[in-house]
């Protein structure tokens, strides 16, 4: 028998492979599969895992958990990564991190691997993780060890090992599929000037194939989660992925990026989240109504720092943790309904009302019933530029 270890497995081509190169290193390899809403027939990829060598796979339900304990903290914080990235990936990985260190502790292993190359983010997420819950495990990373260079020697090695694997040597493109959105990278889109090729899309629409009526839709909110779409009561897990299916057929949350990764590359990323980009417009939109001002500016100065957290993998960590704290605080009254439109692309909102509203029409009006006293604003005038004219 050889050393326990427990790899995280997605099914994929680069996986796969590592399960038979770690067996033929002489490990006795756990592939464990995290389900944070990829969708994927899981039965399938058990069977690809035990052919390609693994002992035994485990597989568990982390939906829940992802949604409650992830992205609502995200949503709630209003992290996006240099304007255009809504962090589904990164979300995922100090999760899937935590269930592989439960996963290796269950099976009295003391070693871990994962299927992330030495040029990404992801191996980052991971090992940051995986060391702040347990330092003591070993983690392997075959991708950055193996002699196979590129993806067709992958392909070749599988080919030659009998690994069931589905992936031609023409379809180049690096996916990443969870609940709160998919990353497209690699291929064609190695070329920063290269549009992408519309069957890349996944889960939306382009403008010209979505629906030409605007769709319109309400979001309930209670502490700046999500718990009703359309007045009906939802738990996240249904909430998310029956929004991203309406928003998606709308065309909404795509974006095209050249992004800065932790460890100094450039890259091109494209990106689908049409529940999470509907989610965040709705979100800031309530929390207009009801955040104070000064509170509402501060918040977001620490957003910036959040997405920030969330991207460079620093997930179990204090900061994060005491951010979560505040931004909870400041969710107490982010409370009501936001009413959204739907159309081509197009997340406009609407409508916004709550219990909690900071709005007082009575100083806002222009009309009868005006309670701002404008002989007032006089004298706050010239108390306020007056270090500007002396
Ligand atoms: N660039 C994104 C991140 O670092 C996604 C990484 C994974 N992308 C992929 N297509 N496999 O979070």
């Amino acid at each position: 028998m050889g050393k326990k270890l427990v790899l995280a497995y997605s099914g994929g081509l680069d996986t796969s492979v590592a399960i038979r190169w770690l067996a033929k290193k002489g490990y006795d390899v756990v592939a464990y599969m995290a389900d944070v809403g990829q969708g994927v027939s899981f039965d399938a990829y058990k069977k690809r895992a035990m052919a390609a060598g693994a002992i035994k796979v485990r597989i568990d339900d982390l939906k829940k958990e992802f949604v409650e304990d992830f992205i609502f903290k995200s949503l709630k914080a209003g992290a996006v990564y240099e304007g255009g990235y809504l962090l589904a990936t990164a979300l995922s990985r100090p999760l899937i991190a935590k269930g592989l260190v439960k996963a290796a502790h269950d099976e009295g292993a003391g070693l871990v691997a994962h299927g992330c190359t030495g040029k990404g983010n992801d191996q980052v997420r991971f090992e940051v993780s995986i060391g702040a819950l347990d330092p003591k495990l070993k983690v392997i990373a075959p991708l950055r060890e193996w002699e196979l260079r590129t993806r067709n020697e992958e392909i070749e090695y599988a080919r030659t090992n009998h690994i069931p694997i589905q992936t031609t040597k023409k379809k180049s493109y690096s996916i990443d599929v969870n609940l709160w959105g998919i990353s497209i990278e690699s291929g064609p889109l190695e070329d920063p000037y290269h549009e992408p090729d519309e069957d890349i899309y996944k889960i939306t629409r382009g403008i010209g194939s979505s629906s030409a009526k605007p769709v319109y839709i309400e979001i309930e909110f209670k502490n700046g989660a999500p718990v009703k779409l359309n007045g009906k009561a939802m738990d996240g897990v249904s909430l998310i992925s029956r929004l991203a299916k309406i928003a998606g057929d709308a065309g909404i949350g795509r974006s095209d990026m050249i992004e800065n990764r932790l460890v100094g590359i450039k890259s091109r990323e494209i990106y689908e989240a049409p529940a999470a980009w509907t989610l965040m417009a709705a979100h800031k939109a309530l929390e207009g109504l009801t955040l104070d001002r000064e509170l509402a500016h501060f918040k977001e100065s620490i957003a910036l720092k959040y997405a920030e957290l969330v991207y460079y993998g620093l997930w179990y960590t204090p900061l994060r943790e005491a951010l979560d704290k505040f931004i909870d605080d400041t969710q107490r009254k982010v409370n009501g309904t936001v009413r959204l439109k739907l159309h081509k692309g197009n997340c406009v909102v609407t409508g916004r009302k709550s219990p909690d509203s900071l709005y007082r029409k009575e100083l806002a009006t222009y009309e009868e019933g005006d309670k701002f006293d404008q002989s007032l604003a006089k004298g706050f005038i010239e108390i306020w530029g007056l270090p500007y004219k002396k």
